[in-house]
């Protein structure tokens, strides 16, 4: 616990419960001129939100945009230092050098590497800068906050989701496919071990894939090795971490001849084009998170913590253990989201209007059946 008392409230209406989080917590940062009224020009903020990849299509179009807008409602003149790594641990890190050698005044981390990013925090806090790390927990690390899901619910989602369809249409103990997510990511581990919990046992795992980077492109190579191995009929269901991953992977299932309305497939974000899918029943589910929800509460903390800020102390934040301390956290609930349940979660959220879903005759009469219009 370092520097002054900051605190930072932030309510969210989410999308079921109304849920209020609050938060309430310790951290330094430089102290800025943000709210000098003195005859000296204030100082800008320097907020630095580093993202880890672009083949997942939520970070540049939900994740910076929603951010930035919330910054620049509560700061209107901070200056916001964007990078993205493209998947590169390394990139990251000189991206995270020249954000300090700015003068950032608090890093927004998702790191691409969840244990190599221990580094960057290390170079921040020797020189006072807090570090949120954001949506993947950042390992071993004096972290000052952590903004995200409750990510092995992801994982429990997805797996349960998918016995119980697979139970349904009397494929329960049968083989499925497992894609997981890139080995570096926290959040995979914690995603995969979620569908474990649910499908060890109730299901034979014939093929199981960790996809360096999150790459759709691999998902799609693992998954044409798991059609080599098992054989066309030789699988019922494929548990695949994103949407990204699942799109490969039922890409995957049509070079081969398999129609993937027979292998029910699950995702996670939420994308356009797999709500599409699910429409049309190439896709079985999807996991959607509020992203504003997400970016909106680190904007509130980055904005808190770059100021030095004090709010009340009444607010509560769950804690997660990176290895080093537990670390303030805000952890959202993911929800499942099959073909019924579109029109009352992704588009009664404002996530995806109908219209921007139904883009052809197909998607139109599919989801007219399910109530969009
Ligand atoms: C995020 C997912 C995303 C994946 C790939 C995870 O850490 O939580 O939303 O699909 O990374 O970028």
């Amino acid at each position: 616990m370092r520097g002054r008392k900051v605190a930072v409230w932030f309510a969210a209406t989410a999308l079921f419960v109304g849920i209020a989080v609050v938060l309430t917590g310790c951290g330094g940062s430089t102290a800025t001129t943000g709210t000098d009224t003195g005859s000296t020009a204030a100082k800008p903020l320097k907020i630095a939100l580093l993202l880890p990849e672009t083949k997942t299509a939520r970070y540049e179009t939900q994740d910076k945009p929603l951010f930035e807008a919330k910054v620049k409602e509560l700061a209107p003149d901070a200056e916001i230092l964007y990078s993205n790594a493209n998947q590169d641990a390394t990139e990251q890190q000189s991206q995270a050098d020249a954000a300090l050698t700015n003068g950032a005044n608090v890093l927004v981390l998702d790191p691409v590497d969840s244990a190599s990013a221990a580094s960057i925090v290390a170079k921040a806090a020797a020189q006072k800068v807090p570090v949120i790390s954001y949506d993947r927990l950042i390992l071993n690390a004096e972290v000052d906050y952590y903004v995200s899901f409750d990510n092995e619910k992801v994982g429990t989602l997805q797996g349960q989701a998918l016995l119980d369809k697979l139970t349904a249409d009397g494929n329960a103990g049968k083989t499925i496919v497992m894609i997981n997510g890139s080995p570096t990511d926290n959040n995979a581990t914690l995603f995969k071990k979620g569908a474990h919990s649910i499908l060890d046992g109730k299901v034979k795992i014939g093929a199981e894939y960790d996809t360096p980077d999150w790459s759709p492109d691999k998902a799609q190579t693992e998954m044409d090795q798991a059609i080599t191995k098992l054989g066309k009929n030789g699988f019922v269901g494929v548990l695949a971490a994103n949407d990204g991953t699942g799109g490969g992977a039922i890409a995957a299932m049509k070079g081969a001849g398999i129609d993937p309305t027979t292998r029910p497939t699950t995702g996670q974000d939420a994308e356009l084009a797999a709500i599409q899918r699910i429409l049309l029943g190439e896709q079985y589910m999807t996991v959607y998170k509020a992203i504003k929800l997400e970016a909106e509460a680190a904007a509130e903390l980055a904005v808190s913590l770059a100021k030095g800020e004090a709010v009340p102390s009444s607010m509560q934040l769950s804690a997660v253990n990176n290895g080093t301390k537990d670390v303030d956290s805000v952890l959202l609930a993911p929800v499942a989201v099959m073909k019924d349940n579109i029109k009352d979660t992704v588009v009664a959220d404002g996530f995806w209007t109908a219209a921007q879903i139904m883009t052809s005759p197909e998607l139109e009469t599919a989801g007219a059946a399910v109530g969009l219009q």
